[in-house]
């Protein structure tokens, strides 16, 4: 196991009513906050007049920045940063899923920066600090609420950009199952693909002695297995929402890949397709990961095809280990097909043209993954998933 760093400082209130919390916690920090949300399902759930309530009654100022778009763009992390200023907010909310927690984090920092927000996705030493970030979290997908990341889109430049910052952490955020009851079962799906993404992206490394973090991978992963097809037909059903909600802040913030930590791969391809064809982020990774799977799958890599074939997927470990490993791809990819999600990037109305200037972008985070991709290696795997 390699040496590692891990420090998580956000506290996470996670069940039913815990939304209670919320703002007695931002007023620690500030009598003003911007809210932050996306287009309207907030406001169609009820949630956006619960948390004005309760913050109003507190004594904290509301000002809002709605409308955040799904891939969330830098004109819209450029209003929020005007609206901080402006009024000189000192805390920035978040309500809503993955979008608008990355929106509101790249908000927080550019509140506290001189120049463009743009010029912080590019350079993130030039975030020095940060606006304390709050959640309420909508969706069970990304991660967002717990981790150091956030994801922002310039469409102008077809450029959708990770960048990481320890000022990134929210400060609280509150985990309430029934708040994703009404989440479409297409980005329900999405989200379960996305989750189970961030997990086995790392599960395929080198490292034979970091043997927990995989395990704990197992578990995650089974763990959508089992409940993101019941969320899906059922999502009321509290412990599947639950279990998923969960799973998706674990899945991201490190104790899967602490200590075994390779680059990622198909989320830098996804997000090329995504800047350029403004998809939903865990569909363009459900087509994608298996055909990187069936891409680099050889003998150097077929024993952790066979760990996560027989544990993940239960195949039968008498069967000989290319038939073990085939059907955990096989099964990765059924399972995905299986929630509804369409499989083929022609079935988005992506085609070829941009794979060449996509794929060379892509390389430069590919390249550091566990079978280290190329230009070339990433346009075959695009070309594959046609
Ligand atoms: O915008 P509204 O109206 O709120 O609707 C959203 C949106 O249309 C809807 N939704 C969310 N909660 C709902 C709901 N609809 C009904 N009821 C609810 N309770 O779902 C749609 C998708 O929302 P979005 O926030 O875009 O989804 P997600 O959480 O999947 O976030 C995706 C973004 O996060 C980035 C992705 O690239 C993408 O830009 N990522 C961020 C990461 C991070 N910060 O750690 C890691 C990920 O790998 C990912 O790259
Ligand atoms: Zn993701």
């Amino acid at each position: 196991m390699k040496n590692f760093y891990y420090h998580i400082p956000t506290e996470v209130f996670f069940g039913k009513g815990q939304i209670e919390n919320l703002a007695p916690k931002i007023g620690d920090y500030s009598k003003k906050v911007l809210l932050v949300y996306g287009g309207g399902s907030i406001k169609r759930t009820g949630l956006y007049e619960k948390v004005i309530e309760k913050l109003v009654s507190h004594g904290i100022a509301v000002f809002e920045l709605g409308g955040v778009e799904p891939n969330p763009r830098i004109d819209t992390v450029r209003r929020g940063v005007k609206l901080c200023k402006s009024h000189e907010i000192g805390a920035v909310l978040s309500v809503g899923g993955g979008s608008t927690t990355d929106c509101a984090k790249l908000v927080a920092a550019g509140a506290l920066y001189d120049g463009d927000p743009w010029e912080l996705v590019l350079d993130n030493g030039k975030i020095k600090e940060a606006l304390p970030i709050f959640t309420v979290v909508t969706i069970a997908a990304t991660g967002s609420e717990m981790d150091r990341l956030a994801v922002i889109s310039n469409m102008d430049t077809n450029e959708k950009l990770a960048v990481f910052s320890p000022y990134f952490h929210p400060k609280v955020s509150i985990l309430d199952p029934e708040y994703t009851y009404t989440v479409p079962k297409i980005q329900t799906a999405a989200g379960t693909a996305d989750i189970m993404s961030h997990v086995i992206e790392r599960y395929f490394n080198p490292y034979e002695g970091a043997y927990l973090q995989n395990r704990i991978g197992d578990g995650l992963l089974k763990t959508c297995i089992h409940f993101g097809p019941i969320a899906c037909e059922e999502p009321n059903n509290y412990d599947a929402r639950a279990n998923l909600l969960w799973t998706s802040t674990l899945a991201i913030d490190g104790v899967t890949w602490r200590g075994n930590e390779v680059g990622s791969s198909a989320h830098p391809m996804e997000h090329e397709l995504s800047a350029y064809y403004d998809i939903t982020h865990g569909i363009g990774l459900a087509i994608l990961i298996p055909h990187w799977m069936r891409y680099i799958l050889s003998e150097q890599t077929k024993p952790r095809f066979v760990e996560y074939a027989v544990n993940v997927w239960g195949v039968d470990s008498a069967l000989p280990d290319d038939e073990i490993a085939k059907a955990g791809i096989e099964r990765t990819h059924a399972f995905f097909e299986s929630l509804g999600i369409p499989m083929r990037l022609s079935d988005l109305d992506i085609d070829e043209t941009h794979f060449d200037e996509m794929a060379e972008k892509a390389e430069k985070r590919t390249k550091f993954s566990y079978v280290p991709l190329s230009k070339e290696d990433v346009k075959s795997i695009f070309k594959a998933a046609l």
